[in-house]
């Protein structure tokens, strides 16, 4: 069964997969492939509910995967309640990474790497209260849960 990473972006999940032995997919980076784009510009194309249509496909691929692979998810897995379910099915195999709400802005400001829509065209009062919003969505969905 496949170990999944979750959390909010910032959270450390794709710096953390990097330090893991073996299997390790990044739902993000397959998606890009998939996509043939990078997921900014998919957003900016063709909007937010046409990327989590996509995610969630790539979500459920992923879950049948035999061996020992680690997924590094984006942050916005949990959003349908579909995933969550799927989520859920898998609890016992998912790491919740936490991290403040102040440490995940300046660790997004600062990652010059990815681009991430959500963050690019929110205020911080917006974006905090997405940040709240998803807290509430990933409590219970992971057995273990670390605080990076
Ligand atoms: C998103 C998080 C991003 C990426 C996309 C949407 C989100 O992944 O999937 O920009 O809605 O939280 P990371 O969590 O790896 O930044």
């Amino acid at each position: 069964m496949a170990k999944i990473l979750l959390g909010f972006m910032g959270s450390g999940k794709t710096t953390v997969a990097k330090y893991l032995k073996g299997r390790v997919v990044d739902m993000d980076a397959l998606i890009e492939e998939k996509i043939g784009m990078t997921i900014s510009d998919f957003f900016a194309a063709k909007g937010e509910a046409a990327f989590r249509a996509i995610e969630s496909e790539t979500l459920e691929e992923l879950l049948k995967l035999e061996g020992d692979t680690v997924i590094s998810t984006g942050g916005g897995v949990v959003l349908s309640e579909k995933n969550r379910e799927l989520l859920r099915q898998n609890r016992r195999n998912n790491v919740l990474l936490t991290t403040s709400f102040d440490v995940v802005y300046r660790r997004i400001q600062e990652d010059t790497h990815a681009q991430r829509p959500l963050f690019q065209t929110k205020s911080k009062e917006e974006f905090q209260d997405l940040f709240q919003r998803r807290m509430a969505l990933y409590k219970d969905l992971a057995e273990l849960v670390i605080h990076t």
